[in-house]
């Protein structure tokens, strides 16, 4: 079934609390600016671009005073700031459910999550998320196959080679119903650092839908470099003369 032909709807969640301290812009990496555009807008554009986008919310932490400006000088009409981050990201995250529920978004809705510096996204791996989860009982999340021999590290050297087939790296957004995501975040406790881990705890299995290498989060200061050129070559490509 066409995605366009399916009846639907859904909402994102970003959560935008953490500090990106392996950035060292001096603010919170999502501000860092890409093109001229904090990094944070690109994401949202991505998603204000896919038909089916619903009411949606950024966490930022409550000390936080740049989203609002950033939005009014960039307005992205589905999109509201709560200011509740808290000290994990799943604390983030569950604060934004919360934050929807407040709204009226109702516990069937399926939420993409998504990190804001996930800023190369793409509407079609949005798309592709969308069709693959939509009639799916669990939900699922972008992932890659690991592409790299993976080592285990003990004291600086390697411990030893560990099997990489079957092995694939979660990405974000990571797509479920709101009801079922909350309760598996409230369950697993703060330590799970994304979404499905919280619903694998919860004892179901998400759908691994094969992403892109080019959905990398911006995690280091040369991570930077890589967004603003892959930034700057889609640019190029849009306003070619063809
Ligand atoms: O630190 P890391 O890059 O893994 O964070 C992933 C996402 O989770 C980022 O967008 C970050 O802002 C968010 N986060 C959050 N609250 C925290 C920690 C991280 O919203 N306490």
């Amino acid at each position: 079934m066409a995605a366009d032909n399916l009846k639907r709807r859904f909402h994102v969640v970003i959560p935008c609390a953490g500090s990106g301290s392996r950035v060292s812009i001096g603010l919170p990496k999502q501000y860092a600016l890409l093109n001229g555009v904090p990094m944070v807008v690109h994401t949202l554009r991505v998603f204000q671009s896919v038909k089916g986008l619903a009411q949606s919310v950024l966490v930022v932490a409550p000390e936080d005073l740049v989203m609002g400006d950033v939005l009014r000088q960039w307005p992205q009409s589905e999109f509201f700031v709560s200011h509740t981050g808290g000290a994990t990201r799943a604390q983030s995250v569950l604060a934004g459910l919360n934050a929807l529920i407040d709204k009226g978004v109702g516990l069937d809705e399926w939420v993409l999550v998504h990190d804001a510096a996930r800023c190369l996204l793409t509407p079609e791996l949005v798309e592709k998320l969308l069709l693959a989860c939509f009639e799916d009982p669990v939900g699922g999340l972008l992932a890659l196959p690991l592409p790299d021999t993976l080592k285990e590290e003990s004291h600086g050297r390697v411990g030893k080679t560990l099997d990489r087939s079957g092995k694939w790296l979660a990405q974000t957004p990571q797509m479920f119903r709101l009801g079922l995501l909350r309760q598996a975040l409230v369950s697993a406790g703060q330590s799970v650092t994304d979404e499905a881990s919280a619903i694998e705890h919860a004892g179901f299995s998400p759908l691994l839908v094969p992403s892109a290498a080019f959905n990398f989060k911006v995690t280091y200061a040369e991570d930077l470099q890589m967004a603003q050129a892959i930034l700057s070559d889609r640019s190029r490509s849009t306003h070619s003369p063809t």
